[in-house]
């Protein structure tokens, strides 16, 4: 990791250099500091402070550069900062003071720099952590001040970027949008001049509507090997907002943030204000590469157990929903046996009892279980998982309440709403406070007394299935402006407390769905559900989208029995992540049973690849008949390209051979069909068939998809 600061006369160069690329950050005549570049890194790391001068400053047009752009003195830009000072104020200048660079390890390096208000006693240090071989920076910004009283921040934004226009393609967006049972839709086109915002004000489920993560392609759309792209994501699972701002100089300017709507936080003096960090990589090899550094520092450095392994599963919701009793689950532990699946996962409907979670308008809050269905309580049902040999896991949703609960009655100042205002429900439910460090006690006591009553308990599927409507914390009193910031800030202690007791421990991020699927969240998780759509033809684009942000580990898959597609397509489908089950194990034939007990097997040899091996999507569902995508280990000994039909009309599939990629060139690899169904014959004939990977890359390999062989999973192995 290189730092290099170099003092000229007038001037600081600050190059931020990782594997690849860089970035500038540059002082000009009156101390601002500006980023001057972002982009591949250069061979001569001295020349970086020659590229200020090749821009020429528009000076006058009020269009800046600003590392983190203040607002209401020269710059008069879109702000990443906006305040009141304590006089009332509303002026802000930042001027460079100093920055360190600290090694937090051989590939890690952090860069601070600060920057102050020359006339008010206001400092703003930003933060650029570095992942030098990822090619990944998380960016933030701690703000503090020392003027006599109360500070408003108006906005206070991670991260502001600075892109150089370049010729005539200007920047292309691609972003995300979606909605219950059809998260991550993308679009993208290009960016006009003025302001384009994506944001979420839904304080909870942030993600349901839009999203945080986006990429910034440079000059034309990037495509999967080629273009220059940008993909950024915030790590907060609140309120955001990004601002694109196509200035009058083509230059591209993006900030990054929590949103500031209603959202005005007060700094005591000597206050530290901490922003939740931007996270980002550049790659100019298009979306293919940029996506393996993003899976690749995420199961180094993110994620719960990004080396480690996972657990397959077969969940009842599905299969029972609310009606459930010990008979029907002693069968369920049985069939999670004779599926072969490591845990069966009890979800929604487990606990109540002056309110029964028979329905999901009643019981939550109440995490006793109910002793209706379950007299005999967790710790038997754990107990009889070991005598079965599988492992045991529980749903919770422990930041919601309904109404119909005893919780509700006893604490109703824990709950979100608005005094005097009728109450209004999303899912008959409402969100507890949990800016109070009480309410933060009693969700941390669910997962803890969960635990300490049944230590084997193995897994946890945390959910959140309601939007905060009525914003107003009893708790907060006069500073309700601070509720959506420290709603997250509340989660999150509450998450760190759970992870410092519980490191290792399997936990699901779920919310309705992917309403909360966000790197601020899952550094506390092992695993994410995408969506409630288990449709598996839904789920391939779906899947496909994600997986531009979040390695295939994270990605929690389910078999159900959403959709019209045959048992194979499903399983396939579930198998380019993190495999489980929610299906009726009895209603399968003998044949679908052992199709799936059979790709278990499968899945077994070949999860190493999928969870920790690189991934690369050859063919994609909205261009073409089929999908292809692939996961190469990492000695490239073993591959795995799955193949997904997604168009069902007359004479479609997969026509000519799709290239792989990723292989070793000089290795011979035999190519198998897997997943093949009881009756049916492979696709590749009963050739043994060995290519090298040369030949696999450059001619490809033709896996056959059409309309009756709708998936086809091939199985490499080097020889
Ligand atoms: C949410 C989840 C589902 C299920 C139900 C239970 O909708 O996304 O998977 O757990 O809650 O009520």
């Amino acid at each position: 990791m290189l730092f290099a600061g170099r003092a000229a006369a007038q001037d600081v160069t600050i190059p931020v250099e990782t594997q690849h690329n860089a970035i500038v950050l540059q002082t000009d005549a009156e101390k601002h500091l500006n980023m001057v570049y972002l982009g591949a890194k250069l061979a001569n790391s001295a020349e970086y402070a020659r590229i200020q001068k090749m821009y020429k400053q528009a000076d006058d047009s009020g269009v800046q550069n600003d590392v983190y752009t203040p607002s209401g003195s020269a710059s008069l830009g879109e702000p990443a900062i906006t305040v009141t000072h304590a006089d009332g104020n509303k002026s802000l200048n930042l001027t460079y003071v100093s920055h360190t660079v600290s090694k937090v390890s051989d590939d890690v390096s952090l860069l601070v720099v600060t920057l102050k208000d020359p006339v008010y006693d206001f400092e703003v240090k930003l933060y650029y952590k570095t992942y030098y071989k990822e090619d990944v920076t998380e960016q933030w910004s701690v703000i503090k001040h020392n003027e006599k009283g109360v500070v408003t921040l108006n906005k206070y934004a991670s991260a502001n970027l600075n892109l150089k226009g370049n010729t005539t393609g200007g920047f292309w967006l691609k972003q995300y949008h979606g909605n219950w049972a059809m998260e991550v839709q993308p679009e993208e086109a290009r960016l006009t001049h003025g302001i384009k915002t994506i944001d979420s004000k839904l304080g909870t489920r942030a993600n349901l509507y839009e999203h945080s993560m986006f990429a910034i392609s440079l000059d034309k759309p990037a495509t999967e090997d080629e273009g220059k792209v940008l993909y950024g994501a915030l790590e907060w699972s609140g309120n955001f907002r990004v601002d694109f701002e196509l200035d009058v100089t083509n230059n591209l300017k993006i900030i990054a943030g929590i949103n500031n709507a209603a959202s005005e936080y007060h700094l005591k003096p000597g206050v530290e204000f901490t922003t939740p960090a931007f996270l980002y990589t550049y790659s100019d090899h298009g979306k293919g590469d940029a996506s393996r550094k993003l899976q690749s520092w995420a199961r180094q450095y993110k994620i719960v157990d990004g080396n480690g392994s996972r657990l397959t599963l077969l969940n009842n919701w599905e299969s029972t929903y609310f009606d459930f009793n010990e008979t029907k689950l002693a069968g369920l532990l049985k069939d999670t046996k004779k599926l072969g699946v490591d845990l069966f996962l009890l979800d929604d409907g487990w606990f109540g009892n002056s309110h029964p979670r028979n329905g999901d308008n009643a019981g939550l809050g109440d995490w006793q279980e109910n002793k209706q269905k379950l007299p005999n309580g967790i710790s038997s049902l754990v107990k009889e998982a070991q005598a079965n040999g599988v492992k045991f896991g529980i749903w919770i949703e422990p930041e919601m309440v309904n109404p119909a609960s005893d919780l509700y009655k006893a604490h109703p100042d824990w709950v979100i709403k608005q005094p005097n205002r009728p109450e209004k429900y999303f899912r008959n439910q409402l969100v507890l406070d949990l800016a109070n460090p009480k309410v933060q006690d009693f969700v941390f006591g669910v997962v803890d007394n969960l635990f300490t009553k049944n230590p084997d308990l193995a897994y946890i599927k945390w959910d959140c299935n309601a939007v905060i409507y009525n914003a107003y914390s009893a708790y907060l009193k006069k500073d309700q402006s601070h509720i959506y910031v420290d709603y997250v800030n509340g989660l999150y202690n509450v998450l760190k407390r759970v992870r410092a007791k519980y490191p290792k421990v399997p936990l699901m991020l779920c919310s309705g769905g992917g309403g909360r699927v966000d790197y601020g969240a899952l550094q506390y998780f092992t695993e994410y559900w995408p969506s409630d759509n288990t449709d598996p033809l839904e789920r391939v684009f779906i899947q496909w989208e994600y997986s531009f942000f979040y390695p295939a580990i994270t990605s929690s898959n389910h078999v159900t029995d959403w959709g019209k597609q045959p048992i194979k397509y499903r399983v396939d489908v579930a198998m380019m992540g993190k495999m489980g089950f929610d299906i009726v194990i009895g209603k399968l034939s003998d044949n679908e049973l052992a199709f799936c007990q059979s790709a278990l097997k499968n899945y077994d040899g070949l999860k190493d690849a999928i969870w920790h091996g690189d991934q690369y999507r050859l063919a994609s569902p909205w261009d073409n008949d089929a999908a292809s995508i692939m996961y190469v280990n990492a000695d490239k000994s073993k591959a795995v390209m799955f193949n997904y039909l997604v168009n069902n009309r007359y004479g479609s599939g997969t026509k000519v051979p799709v290239r792989l990629k990723g292989l070793d060139p000089n290795k011979k690899y035999r190519v198998k069909e897997i997943n093949v169904f009881p009756g049916t014959g492979s696709v590749l004939g009963n050739e043994d068939l060995v290519l090298t990977g040369d030949f696999l890359m450059n001619v490809g390999i033709n896996p056959e998809t059409n309309t009756y062989h709708t998936s086809v999973v091939l199985q490499l192995e080097a020889i």
